[in-house]
């Protein structure tokens, strides 16, 4: 699937298929297509389609009707429209169309770019099924044109390289977990700084040994995948701090010897999504080749019940010196991270901001439509709220006051690795908090939003497009 800006007024596009958008009570200033509209009876609420075959005064071989419902469109209807319009196209087996341009709410005309070619290729995204090759007749649509009065090439291409970035995160979060093990995750991000010139450093166990990280070792100990250290730097910006994401990378979370219920625990396969979609922000970041510090770090395990497991009440102590009592051997994401959060110090950073899929809590609290930040900098947490409104990728802040830091009190260690049922998100964060005094440091929350369950079942690449828009707003 290729984008191109065109120029040329839609109605004079010889291809396929035209688009024409319509506000409900506003006629067609196409008489012919109004007549059809009238015809069909075809109220154009928000997101509803209509395909039409020859218009006349049209050149395309046909003309797809996109309702828009009442003016103005905001920015999230917008993305309705789209996500539709590319679920018609996929139907009636659309070969190339052309898009004109159209009016939303507080958008310029590079959102409007960025954004139709992020979420058109995103939503042509096919899930590969192992060892099965895709046939090439699978892919329909082969050419998007996009109308515009001036030449934005360079916006549409970085709505691509998000796209292609959620495509990577979503390919690693699908996989099964006796494929994307550590080393598997590792072996991508080798690949990435070969494809990207990034510099890659990969830590094993005994490297991780010597630096004191007991506490992720505490929990890679019981499986015998062996647990890694990634860190990739993209460096664009001359000697500028760097911005850093942490990506949680739990290939599965059994639970440990806190075991959890068999019932869905298959999709603890997508634990390691904090690690997907710090891959695919620096994917898309390096693929822009934008001026920016970049640096992602990744701590990768596997959480497995075995005889030399973790116990509950078990005490280690973590690579800052700070004791940590472990009272759920199920709470592991915050045992990687606080090790990889340490770690992050010696790449003076900017902001450090923590990506991770870390508690069910956060489902109850949000659902599945905006991820959990908190922060220790609000200026950091403010400017992550607009990169999440700008991508249509949003996040909804909660709270980090000391109350809750002190349901963390361990009477053997300086903490415990949980706060009891109350507030699970936040006394999650609260944890992480005490490793992340030394910088500006936010943590999202993405166990709700990284995938979906049910007949959808599958990653969804956030929050790509979130970290991405967050990195480009810095530049
Ligand atoms: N990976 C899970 C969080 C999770 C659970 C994500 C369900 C998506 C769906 C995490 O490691 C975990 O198990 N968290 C525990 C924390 C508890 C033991 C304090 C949880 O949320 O139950
Ligand atoms: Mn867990
Ligand atoms: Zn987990």
């Amino acid at each position: 699937m290729e984008f191109f800006v065109t120029h040329q007024a839609v109605d004079h596009y010889s291809g396929d298929c035209s688009v024409a958008f319509v506000l409900k009570g506003k006629s067609n200033e196409n008489r012919i297509i109004q007549n059809y509209l009238d015809l069909h009876r075809f109220e154009p609420k928000l997101a509803s389609t209509l395909m039409l075959g020859k218009v006349e005064g049209y050149k395309s071989k046909r003309v797809l009707v996109v309702g828009l419902g009442e003016s103005p469109l905001s920015q999230k209807n917008y993305m309705k429209v789209l996500k539709s319009l590319s679920s018609a196209m996929s139907e009636l087996k659309v070969k190339n169309v052309v898009i004109p341009s159209i009016d939303v709410e507080d958008a310029d005309e590079a959102w409007l770019q960025i954004t139709t070619a992020r979420i058109l290729k995103n939503e042509s995204y096919k899930i590969q099924k192992v060892g099965v090759k895709e046939k090439a007749s699978d892919i329909v649509l082969e050419a998007v044109n996009i109308y515009s009065q001036n030449n934005g090439a360079s916006e549409i291409q970085k709505g691509v390289a998000i796209a292609n970035g959620m495509a990577l995160a979503r390919e690693l979060g699908d996989l099964p977990p006796n494929i994307c093990t550590p080393s598997y995750i590792a072996e991508k991000a080798m690949s990435l700084a070969d494809t990207y010139n990034l510099e890659c450093e990969i830590l094993e166990e005994s490297d991780m040994e010597s630096l004191g990280m007991n506490s992720l070792l505490s929990v890679s100990k019981g499986s015998s995948e062996p647990g890694k250290l990634i860190s990739l730097s993209y460096s664009n910006a001359g000697n500028e701090a760097p911005i850093v994401l942490v990506g949680k990378g739990v290939t599965f979370d059994s639970g440990g010897i806190s075991l959890k219920p068999g019932q869905g625990m298959d999709e603890m396969k997508y634990d390691m999504c904090g690690a997907a979609s710090v891959l695919g922000a620096m994917s898309a970041i390096a693929e822009m080749n934008l001026q920016v510090n970049l640096t992602v770090v990744v701590p990768t395990v596997e959480n497995m019940p075995a005889h030399n497991a973790s116990k509950p009440g078990d005490v280690v102590k973590s690579m800052s010196g700070q004791t940590i009592e472990i009272l759920n051997t199920d709470a592991e994401g915050r045992l990687i991270l606080c090790d990889a959060l340490t770690y992050c110090e010696k790449f003076k950073p900017k902001a450090v901001i923590d990506i991770a899929t870390l508690t069910g809590a956060v489902i109850i609290a949000l659902g599945k439509h905006h991820s959990g930040v908190m922060s220790n900098d609000q200026k950091l947490a403010d400017a992550l709220k607009s990169s999440g409104l700008s991508s249509l990728d949003t996040v909804w802040q909660l709270p980090l006051d000391e109350e809750y830091d002190d349901l963390l009190k361990s009477n053997f260690a300086d903490m415990a690795n949980i706060g009891g049922r109350e507030a699970g998100t936040v006394t999650a964060a609260c944890f992480l908090a005490r490793y992340a005094k030394n910088y500006s440091w936010a943590h999202i929350d993405i166990a709700g939003t990284a995938w979906l369950g049910g007949s959808k079942k599958g990653a969804t690449g956030r929050p790509v497009p979130l970290l991405t828009q967050y990195i480009m707003d810095q530049v």
